[in-house]
C-alpha cells in the first residue's frame, strides 16, 4: 500500500515487464516506469537472442520495444511510462522528434525522452508545442535543468520530466544528489511546470534522501524498490541525514530562469558519454544486414 504521506511518485527503471508485475504485487502501487536502451537490451527475451546469436533487424527492434513498452503500460495504465529515442552525437533534432512521434502513439500515457543535448532541447521545443508528454535524460548540470524549464514553458505541469543522473556523477565521485537539491532550489522559484525525476539510483539511501528532498518523482531499478518494499516503504524522518561519504559537493549556482534555453551551457561530458553508451547498446542489438 501506498503510504498516506508519500508525495513524491515512484517509477521502476527496467526494461522487463515481469519486474513490473511482481514489483506492483509487492509494493501494492507503482506510478510509472522509466525506459532506455540499455535497460531494453537487458530484457530477457532481448538477452536471449542475442546470446543465441538471432540479433534484430531494424524494424524487429522497434517492434520489440513498442511490444515491451505496451506491456508495461497495461500493467500501469493511470501511470506514466518513458520511452527513449535512439540519439546518438549526429542525431538531429527533426530525427529524434519523428521517432517521438511515432514511440507517443504507442501507448496512451508515454513520456518521450531526449538527450539533454542541443539537438535534445531543440526537439523538445517542438514536441511541447505539440502537446508531447516528455522527460530530458541524461541531466547533470544546473543549466541543463534551466534550459529544460526555459525551452518548455508552454507545458502543463506533468507533461516535462527533467532526469538527474545521480549515480554517474558518484560514480566519479561528486555528490549526484547535491544536484537534485540545486535543482528543486532554482525551480522553487519558477511557475513548477517542470517535475523533477531522480534517476540513475544505485543505493537506497538516494531513494530515502531524494524523498527527503521532496523529488517529485523517484525511478529506481527494481533490487532497491524490492528491498525498500521488503522493509515496509520507509520513508525518511525528521532526523534523516544522507551521508555522502567522501563525494566533492556540487555547489548551487544563481541561474536565472527566465533566459531562453539556448543561451544556457548545454555541455556536459556525461550527456556526450551516455549518449554513446545508449546508442551503442541499441546498436549491438541489430543485425548488419
Ligand atoms: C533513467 O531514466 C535512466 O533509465 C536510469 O536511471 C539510468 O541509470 P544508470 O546510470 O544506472 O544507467
Amino acid at each position: 500500500m501506498r503510504p498516506a504521506n508519500l508525495k513524491t511518485k515512484i517509477f521502476l527503471d527496467g526494461g522487463d515487464p515481469d519486474e513490473t508485475k511482481t514489483l506492483i504485487k509487492l509494493l501494492g502501487f507503482l506510478d510509472g516506469q522509466t525506459t532506455n536502451p540499455t535497460l531494453i537490451s537487458k530484457n530477457p527475451e532481448a538477452k536471449k537472442r542475442i546470446e543465441t546469436g538471432n540479433k534484430f533487424s531494424e524494424d524487429e527492434i522497434i517492434r520489440f520495444y513498442q511490444k515491451t513498452v505496451r506491456e508495461i503500460s497495461s500493467l500501469i495504465p493511470e501511470g506514466s511510462v518513458s520511452v527513449e529515442v535512439y540519439a546518438d552525437a549526429y542525431t538531429n533534432a527533426e530525427t529524434m522528434l519523428r521517432q517521438g512521434k511515432e514511440m507517443f502513439s504507442w501507448i496512451p500515457n508515454a513520456h518521450i525522452k531526449f538527450p539533454c543535448s542541443a539537438e535534445g532541447l531543440r526537439a523538445a521545443e517542438q514536441a511541447v508545442k505539440g502537446g508531447m508528454r516528455i522527460n530530458m535524460t541524461l541531466c547533470f548540470s544546473q543549466e541543463q535543468a534551466a534550459a529544460v524549464y526555459a525551452a518548455t514553458r508552454s507545458a502543463k505541469k506533468g507533461d516535462v520530466f527533467v532526469s538527474p543522473f545521480i549515480g554517474r556523477l558518484d560514480d566519479r565521485n561528486e555528490n549526484g544528489m547535491d544536484l537534485i537539491r540545486n535543482i528543486l532550489k532554482m525551480y522553487a522559484r519558477g511557475d513548477g511546470h517542470v517535475e523533477v525525476l531522480t534517476a540513475s539510483v544505485r543505493k537506497p539511501d538516494h531513494l530515502l534522501y531524494a524523498l527527503k528532498l521532496g523529488s517529485d518523482i523517484i525511478t529506481a531499478p527494481y533490487p532497491i524498490l524490492k528491498e525498500w518494499g521488503e522493509k515496509g516503504l520507509p520513508l525518511p524522518g525528521d532526523k534523516y541525514v544522507y551521508d555522502a561519504g567522501a563525494l566533492k559537493p556540487i555547489f548551487y549556482k544563481a541561474v536565472d530562469l527566465s533566459r531562453h534555453w539556448q543561451v544556457y551551457d548545454l555541455t556536459h561530458d556525461l550527456t556526450a558519454g551516455g549518449m554513446e553508451k545508449f546508442s551503442g547498446d541499441w546498436n549491438a542489438l541489430i543485425r548488419k544486414s
